[in-house]
C-alpha cells in the first residue's frame, strides 16, 4: 500500500525566477523562501548554484533559514555544478540535490551528441557523486514526456541502484496529454525494479494549458511528488500552478491524497511571489485571481445570494479570501443591489429598491462597474422623497 502523503516541491525561486523579468535579488528570495515554508511545501528548490554567485550566495543563505521544509539545488550531471551545490546547501537542515540530464533522443541526439547507452552511464555517475555528499539525491530525466517509456525505466532502474531517491519525470515541453502522462507514472511504478526505494515525482509545464491535469494524473497513477509553482510561473507558459493542485487534492477527498500545505496563506502568497517578481496574474485566473471568487451576472448572483455552493465549488476563506465578491454591472439583477446596499448600511423597502434598480441599470450602461459610491449617490436621490431605513 502507498502512503497517501504527497509531496509539494516547490520550485518557484528555481524554474519560476528564471523567467525573464522575474528575476529576484537575495533579499526578496529569503523572504519568499521563509513564506514557503510557513505555507508547508515538504521541498523547496532554491536556485541552480553553479549558474552565478548571486545564486549561490541566495542557496546559501536560504539554506540557512528555512526550519521545515528540504531546501534543493539543481545540477546538470556535471561534477562541478554538484559540488558547487552540495557546498551551496552545506547549511541546510534537510539538503537536496537534484541532478539529471536529457533521456529524449532529441536531447541525446542534438543536444548531447551522444547515444541512450552513454547518457545512462553520465547520469549513473552524476546520482553516485551528488550521494557522496548528501543522503537525498533527485535525479531528473529532462524531456521524459517525450523519452520512450522502455528506455526511461532502464534510466530508473539505474539511477536508484546508484541511490536516488526521488525520480522527477519532467514533461518539459508540456506535450504529454494526461492519459499519457498518468499511464507513463503507471509504466515506471510497474517496470521498474527497485521502485519501491524511490518517490515518482511529477513536473509539468502549461505549454498546452496542461500542467495541472497532467500532475494529477500522475500522483492518481502512484507519482508521490509534484514540482510546482506559486501562481504557475515559469519558462514560457508556466508550470504547474501549486494553488491548484493543492486546491484540486483538497476539494476531491475520495482521491485520498493529502498535502501539508495550510490552503489558507494561499492568496497571501500568491500576493508576495506577484508583487516581488512584478508579475501580475490574470483576473481569472483559478484559485487567486481577482475574479476567482467574484460573480457578475443576475442569475449567478442571485444564486450565490442564497447559497454560495449554487455557484462556488469552494470556500474563499479555505484559500485565505474573505469572501465571495458580488460586482455589479449592467447584467447584475434587484437581488445583487439590494444585498450590496445592505453591505454599505441600507435597508431598501421593495419599492425603495425598484427606483433604486432603474437608476442603477442607467449608470450601469455607461460604466463598466457600479461600485459603491454610485449606490451612494443613487439612494441620496431615493432619500429625499423616501426615508432609507439603515441596515
Ligand atoms: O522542465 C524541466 O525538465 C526542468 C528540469 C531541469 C528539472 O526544469
Ligand atoms: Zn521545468
Amino acid at each position: 500500500m502507498q502512503d497517501n502523503k504527497v509531496q509539494i516541491f516547490d520550485t518557484t525561486l528555481r524554474d519560476g525566477e528564471q523567467v525573464p523579468g522575474c528575476k529576484l535579488d537575495t533579499t526578496q528570495k529569503l523572504i519568499i523562501a521563509e513564506r514557503l515554508d510557513l505555507l508547508g511545501v515538504n521541498v523547496i528548490e532554491a536556485g541552480f548554484p553553479v549558474s552565478s554567485p548571486g545564486d549561490f550566495n541566495s542557496v546559501t543563505q536560504i539554506s540557512k533559514i528555512v526550519k521545515n521544509a528540504s531546501v534543493c539545488g539543481l545540477t546538470r550531471a556535471v561534477e562541478n555544478d554538484i559540488k558547487v551545490a552540495a557546498e551551496a546547501l552545506k547549511f541546510a537542515k534537510h539538503p537536496r540535490i537534484h541532478t539529471g540530464i536529457g533521456t529524449s533522443d532529441s536531447h541525446i541526439q542534438f543536444k548531447f551528441n551522444s547515444t541512450r547507452e552513454k547518457v545512462i552511464e553520465r547520469a549513473v555517475k552524476a546520482v553516485a557523486y551528488a550521494k557522496s555528499f548528501v543522503e537525498d539525491v533527485e535525479f531528473y530525466a529532462e524531456d521524459a514526456g517525450r523519452t520512450d517509456n522502455e528506455y526511461l525505466a532502464r534510466v530508473c532502474e539505474a539511477v536508484i541502484k546508484a541511490g536516488a531517491t526521488v525520480l522527477n519525470i519532467p514533461d518539459t515541453t508540456g506535450y504529454c496529454l494526461p492519459e499519457e502522462y498518468g499511464a507513463k507514472i503507471k509504466y515506471l511504478r510497474e517496470n521498474v525494479k527497485g521502485i519501491e526505494k524511490a518517490t515518482l515525482s511529477c513536473h509539468c509545464h502549461n505549454d498546452l494549458g496542461m500542467a495541472t491535469a497532467n500532475s494529477i494524473a500522475g500522483v492518481i497513477n502512484g507519482a508521490r511528488q509534484i514540482e510546482c509553482t506559486i501562481n504557475g510561473i515559469g519558462e514560457r507558459a508556466g508550470n504547474t500552478a501549486l494553488e491548484e493542485v493543492v486546491m484540486v487534492l483538497k476539494q476531491h477527498p475520495y482521491l485520498n491524497l493529502e498535502t501539508s500545505i495550510n490552503t489558507k496563506l494561499l492568496y497571501d502568497t500568491s500576493i508576495l511571489v506577484r508583487e516581488s517578481m512584478g508579475m501580475p496574474v490574470q483576473p481569472n485566473k483559478a484559485i487567486v485571481g481577482a475574479n476567482a471568487f467574484a460573480h457578475s451576472s443576475g442569475i449567478h448572483q442571485d444564486g450565490v445570494i442564497k447559497n454560495r455552493e449554487t455557484y462556488e465549488i469552494m470556500d474563499p476563506e479555505d484559500v485565505g479570501v474573505t469572501e465571495s465578491a458580488i460586482v455589479l454591472t449592467a447584467r447584475s439583477g434587484r437581488a445583487a443591489l439590494a444585498y450590496r446596499a445592505k453591505k454599505i448600511g441600507y435597508e431598501l423597502t421593495k419599492v425603495q429598491l425598484d427606483i433604486a434598480y432603474e437608476a442603477f441599470l442607467n449608470v450601469a450602461d455607461k460604466q463598466k462597474e457600479v461600485k459603491d459610491n454610485d449606490i451612494h449617490a443613487i439612494i441620496k436621490e431615493i432619500s429625499k422623497t423616501s426615508e432609507v431605513a439603515k441596515a
